[in-house]
């Protein structure tokens, strides 16, 4: 492939990329652009692999790679679970980062190419900066992963001056950029490149540690746009002008996410980074001086959660995490349909961060089949709860909790929630009295207007769907 064709297929690419981006905002496109990306990565690896940059003695190699690469990513994207996304994402982003990691490394001890002067600078300082981000979110991404799958607790971690260590952090890390840049040979240029290394590995374990369990969200897209920022790096490493633009896209596109994510949630962005936010008193998410409710907890039975259902003129379903572990969202959908069938105005409420990763909620429903126009944004329905008959809480938890408004050493206090309680009556379906993600005990729970459905949200619904068509 020549290099005008090898330039052309990029731009084609790029192109698809960005009407990829475009088609994923909306549920109704999102097909439509996973469709362009799915192009624009085949035009964007073929138009790689056979262009003037790779010689055809490395093609075997490529090949052999992409074989061993596919295999594990079929095998992993057939077994895991549709809970268990949000970890797959975070251990793919950490593997950006080791990828940014090695390409600098690799690029640094490469003697083919002899660089002098200026050029030499630049390209030492992309090489330095590519493995510093790379650094950062492998280690961040890898502790992500563990705190998502709960082989970390939710809890920050809060070091005493943490700030300053993060300062002298990047104090060290200029102090070695400089003996980097001004070494003599490639020996002398690998103690600050491995310091430096240390150190970014250091800090991203530190960052993601010191972020407490609700708001795990803004970290989980801030580490998408940092391994977009890494794959850039890599692309300047690589003068693959293609990388740099998909980097950039992908940097862009989570950097805004992480800031809508902190509007949803009320938070700081920079509050956020530095962690431990909402834990005032310095101590852990569930102790940090926060209320425990008190009174009485009413359970229901599914045969009277459909006799509420049916009675009902006006219903919010607000889904959370636990409708995703059960797989329940068909049963939902069948039970909504019953309910529009009889004339009841039906409609679902969607927080920003139900769920553990951007959207989860939205995804599931379509996978439903629910109708588009009846799934709704929090600000869009959170006003017409007082005049709702019935609140359906499906497996969600931190979303629907009181305390955010009413307790301010709640550590989710202030981050805005779906108000199901000013319903006529509000329904809670989950297993047991226990606490969502953030490790928050819910007051919502001992409200006079609300019950509690206790049991798996699936077997629930199936057992309310039969009294419903009975
Ligand atoms: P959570 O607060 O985690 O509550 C989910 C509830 O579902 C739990 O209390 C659990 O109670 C219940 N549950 C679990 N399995 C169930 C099942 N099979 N049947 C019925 N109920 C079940 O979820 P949420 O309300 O969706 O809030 C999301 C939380 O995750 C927030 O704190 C958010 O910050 C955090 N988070 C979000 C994201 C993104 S990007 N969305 C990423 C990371 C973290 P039982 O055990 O009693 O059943």
């Amino acid at each position: 492939m020549t290099g005008n064709v090898s330039t052309v297929s990029y731009i084609g690419a790029i192109i698809l990329f960005i009407l990829s981006l475009g088609g994923l905002s909306n549920p109704e496109s999102s097909r439509r652009g996973n469709l362009y990306g799915m192009i624009g990565m085949t035009i964007a690896v073929l138009a790689t692999i056979f262009g003037p940059r790779v010689s055809m003695a490395g093609v075997p190699w490529i090949i052999a790679a992409m074989l061993v690469g596919a295999c594990i990513g079929i095998y992993a994207a057939r077994t895991v679970q549709m809970t268990q996304m949000p970890e797959l994402v975070a251990l793919m982003h950490s593997l950006v980062g080791l990828a940014a990691v090695l390409v600098g490394l690799a690029s640094y001890i490469d003697h083919s190419v002899v660089l002098f002067g200026a050029e030499k600078s630049i390209h030492e300082i992309e090489i330095y900066i590519g493995i510093l981000i790379g650094a950062v979110t492998f280690s961040g991404s890898l502790i992500a992963f563990g705190k998502l799958n709960g082989k970390i607790g939710g809890s920050p971690m809060l070091l005493p001056g943490r700030h300053w260590l993060n300062l002298t952090g990047l104090l060290v890390v200029i102090w070695f950029g400089c003996a980097f840049l001004n070494a003599e040979s490639i020996a002398d240029g690998m103690m600050p490149l491995f310091v430096m290394t240390a150190v970014a590995l250091l800090f991203g374990i530190h960052m993601v540690m010191a972020i407490g369990g609700a708001d795990m969200p803004v970290v989980v897209s801030m580490l998408n746009s940092y391994s977009g920022w890494a794959a850039a790096a890599t692309g300047f490493m690589l003068s693959n002008d293609l990388l740099i633009v998909t980097g950039a896209l992908v940097g862009s596109s989570g950097a805004i996410l992480s800031y809508i994510m902190c509007k949803a949630m009320n938070r700081s962005f920079i509050s956020v980074i530095a962690g431990g936010f909402g834990t005032g008193s310095g101590k852990p998410a569930a102790t940090g001086g926060a209320l425990v409710p008190a009174g009485e907890v009413t359970s229901i039975s599914s045969v009277d959660t459909a006799e509420l259902l049916r009675e009902a003129k006006s219903v919010i379903i607000v889904p959370g995490y636990g409708m995703a572990v059960a797989q329940a969202q068909h049963t939902v959908f069948e039970i909504t349909k019953v309910l529009r069938d009889r004339g009841v105005n039906i409609r679902f409420g969607i927080h920003p961060v139900a769920g553990r990763m951007p959207g989860h909620m939205n995804v599931l429903l379509a996978e439903a089949k629910v109708p588009y126009d009846i799934v709704m944004e929090m600000d869009e329905l959170n006003d017409d709860f007082p005049k709702t008959d019935v609140a359906m809480v499906i497996g969600a938890n931190d979303i629907v909790n009181p305390a955010a408004q009413d307790d301010p050493n709640s550590p989710i206090a202030g981050m805005p929630v779906l108000e199901v309680w000013k319903a006529k009556t509000s329904i809670v379906m989950k297993r047991s009295m226990a606490s969502g993600y953030a490790g928050v005990d819910n007051p919502l729970f001992y409200k006079e207007n609300n019950r509690m459905l206790f049991g798996d949200a699936k077997k629930m619904l199936n057992e309310v769907l039969t009294a419903l068509k009975a």
